[in-house]
């Protein structure tokens, strides 16, 4: 209508759908010159703009993603501090505990409750532990590992709790994958938090599937990546929870159950390694948390 009434309009953005009933995104500016001779000259210019809303979007996630990565560090530096301080008189309680615990003529009830301190203090201890993760010191031990080998020891490692929880394990691993640089120790502790969280979400379900698959990504113009992923068929992760997940603290486990630090913790080290990490629900139920490492020919040392 604008265009008949002989208006001119610049860049409107609007949804098209192409001859096949695909939408894109488009463009659309137009103008009209009225010519002396009465008659007027139209000029309609559509334009795709699918790459482009898809090179913001990146954008957006780019900057959301450094965002979490700077709250993260400050994060890390403070709380790997305040654990650092805690954990010292904490070692002096527990080692004075000890002694108590060895003295002659306790009586059974004494000796209960000093049972129960300790545990509250390795209670403490495994918090505190957590928390000292945070700080990405550079600690890394690079190496060039097989991602796959880092996956099959972790299930190695957690064989039997799957067998005592009936989950049922399907592996898919892209074979011949490049070994890339990593620090092997700490992927591991990425793949057990994912594996520890799809394990807990399942508790209760009918239908208990763990499924891990790897495959190599072609990107074009930069390095490959390698993509982890992990499914279950738990709960799921509701909508108003997604964006909070990977925050450090948050956790929907009831008390003493959850740090909420598992994420959090994950998210540090993947980004550490220059890759990236996010959660998905599935269609048919349960959630998938995906990784993505790049593929690196050679190490390039200090280049994370
Ligand atoms: N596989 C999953 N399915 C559903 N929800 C999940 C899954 N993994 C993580 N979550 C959600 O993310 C929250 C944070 O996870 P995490 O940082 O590991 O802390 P924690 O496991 O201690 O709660 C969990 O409390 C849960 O709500
Ligand atoms: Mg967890």
């Amino acid at each position: 209508k604008q265009m008949l009434s002989g208006d001119s309009l610049k860049g409107v953005e609007m949804e098209l759908r192409k001859e096949d009933g695909t939408r894109f995104p488009a463009e659309i500016s137009f103008s009209s010159d009225e010519r002396s001779d009465e008659s007027s000259i139209r000029t309609i210019i559509i334009q795709d703009v699918t790459e482009r809303k898809l090179a913001e979007r990146d954008l957006l996630n780019a900057r959301d993603q450094l965002f979490r990565s700077e709250k993260l560090a400050s994060i890390g530096r403070l709380s790997a501090g305040v654990a650092h301080e805690i954990l010292n008189p904490i070692n002096i309680i527990s080692v004075e505990l000890q002694i108590l615990q060895t003295m002659e003529n306790l009586s059974p009830e004494v000796l209960e409750e000093l049972k129960v301190c300790m545990a509250q203090i390795s209670r403490i201890v495994a918090i505190a532990e957590d928390l000292k993760q945070f700080s990405s010191i550079p600690e890394k031990k690079m190496i060039m590992s097989d991602i796959n080998g880092v996956i099959a020891r972790v299930l190695t490692l957690y064989a039997t709790q799957l067998k005592i929880e009936g989950i049922e394990t399907e592996v898919q691993y892209q074979p011949d994958l490049p070994v890339i640089a990593m620090d092997r120790e700490k992927i591991e502790q990425v793949i057990l938090n994912l594996i520890t969280n799809a394990v807990a979400a399942m508790e209760g379900e009918e239908i208990k599937v763990l499924r891990i698959t790897t495959e190599r990504e072609t990107m074009f113009g930069k390095n490959d990546q390698l993509k982890i992923m992990i499914a279950d068929t738990g709960m799921g992760i509701k909508s108003e929870h997604m964006s909070k997940i990977f925050d450090p603290f948050f956790t929907t486990k009831g008390e003493g159950k959850g740090t909420g630090l598992g994420l959090s913790i994950s998210y540090g080290i993947i980004h550490d390694h220059g890759g990236s990490i996010w959660a998905e629900n599935n269609e048919l139920g349960g959630a998938s948390f995906c990784v993505r490492l790049p593929v690196k020919t050679d190490i390039e040392k200090n280049q994370y």
